[in-house]
Formats: C-alpha cells, structure tokens, sequence
C-alpha cells in the first residue's frame, strides 16, 4: 500500500455500553481517519471515550452503527478470528502501564509478536539497540526504569512492523524528559515506519507535536 493511504478510518461510528438493561451512550456518530506515515492525537477530558474509540480501531470491540475501515477494508462483517488475525499482523498497541509480562526479559516480551506469526526473532536486538536498550535486553522489566520499561513497550508494539500503532496515554507516567523520548520515537514510527499512530494525550505540547489532532466533543470527534 503506498504512503499516505488511509489506514484506520472510522465511519459515523456509535458505541455505547449498555449498564442496568439501558444503554449509554459513549460515540454518538464519530468519524476521524489516520493515513501511513502521520502521527493523530486524540484528546478529550476523563470519561469522553478516548481509550473507548481505541478499542473500536483495534477491533476489540464492535460499534452498534457506523463503520471501521482498516487499509481499505470495512470490517464489519469480520469473523473474531479475522478480527484477531489482523492485530496478530498488523496491529501495535501501548498502554500507559506498559503491560510488558514480568517473568520475561525484555528481549522475550518483544520478541513475542513476532513468535505468535512463527517469525525469527533476530530483528529483535537490532530494535533494542536503536531505542538505547542493548544493555537492557536480558534484564525483567521490573528491573527497569519507567521510560525503560514504556520503551520496551514500544519496541515490542513496532517489532513486526505494524500498519497501525495506537498508543493509549503513552506518557502519562513519565517524567518530561522520558515522554519527549517516547513522543519521538512514535514519531519515528509514523516517519520511518511508515506506520499510521493514533496517539492519546492530555498533554497539549505532546499534541501538538502530532500531524494532527483530534477532539473528542459531544459524543463525537472534531478535527481540531
Ligand atoms: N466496560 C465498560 N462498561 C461500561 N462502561 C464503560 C466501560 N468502559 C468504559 N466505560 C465508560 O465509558 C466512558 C468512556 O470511557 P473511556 O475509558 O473510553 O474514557 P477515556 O476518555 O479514555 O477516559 P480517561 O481519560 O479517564 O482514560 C466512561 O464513562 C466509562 O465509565
Ligand atoms: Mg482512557
């Protein structure tokens, strides 16, 4: 697929969760998109459906109306196991805790993605290497740092080259210095990688520093 395409297109997309028989609604008719090779920022106050529409693009969940469009393909009538094979192959996800598995080494969590396609490894050392985390490889992750640790989180997100990374807060626990780290080095991904990143921040510089920047409003998303 040539640069620049729309990876990740979400369609006039309602979502809501349904509590006590009655549903409430959370995306009342959201449309956004994301292309290879940018950086979208996703913000909006607590509660506004920030970590909810990243599930929707990750096809964790389903919306109750609208559409999401993956490389060109609508996936709605997905069965779960196509659904699940496109996250295998093409999917990286970061998470404010960086949920890396605590009774492997770094190198064994990042090394993961690629086991689950039956791929070698070997690319694995060479990623560690260029995120300043060589002499980190054989160490657990509660041995490391927090920007060690959301580094190592990221590694292991872009190791089998995703199409779509989507970061939920990604430097919310860091230190200013770590977070510029990471907001580089998801840049890179969309630069480099060619990758399409939906980033969600409450942090307006980090925003800022995307492509471009979505707003959750009203039920909705607005480019802003
Ligand atoms: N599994 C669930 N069941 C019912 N309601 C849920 C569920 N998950 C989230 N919600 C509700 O949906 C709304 C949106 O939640 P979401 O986690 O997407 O918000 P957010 O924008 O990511 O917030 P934050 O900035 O605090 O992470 C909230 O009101 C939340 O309580
Ligand atoms: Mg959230």
């Amino acid at each position: 697929m040539a640069d620049n395409a729309t990876v990740l297109s979400i369609e006039n997309v309602h979502f809501g969760y349904k509590q006590a028989g009655v549903m409430v609604p959370i995306l009342s008719g959201a449309s956004f998109a994301v292309a290879a090779g940018e950086c979208a920022a996703l913000q909006g106050a607590s509660g506004t459906g920030k970590s909810t529409a990243l599930a929707l693009a990750g096809l964790l969940v389903s919306p109750q109306q609208g559409r999401i469009v993956l490389d060109g393909e609508d996936t709605t009538a997905w069965s779960e196991n196509t659904r699940a094979t496109w996250r295998r192959d093409k999917l990286g996800f970061i998470f404010q805790q960086h949920h890396l598995l605590d009774d492997f080494t770094v190198r064994e969590n990042c090394a993961l993605p690629l086991l689950w396609q039956g791929k070698d490894a070997a690319p694995v050392d060479a990623l560690l290497d260029s995120m300043g985390l060589s002499g980190r490889a054989n160490a657990y992750p509660p041995q490391l740092s927090g920007g060690e640790q959301q580094r190592a989180a990221i590694a292991r997100a872009l190791i089998h080259r995703p199409r779509l990374l989507l970061a939920d807060e990604p430097t919310g626990n860091l230190d200013p210095e770590n977070a510029a780290i990471v907001l580089k080095l998801l840049l890179d991904a969309a630069r480099k990688q060619g990758c399409a990143v939906l980033l969600v921040t409450h942090d307006p510089q980090i925003a800022a520093a995307a492509d471009k920047r979505f707003v959750m409003s009203e039920r909705s998303v607005i480019l802003k």
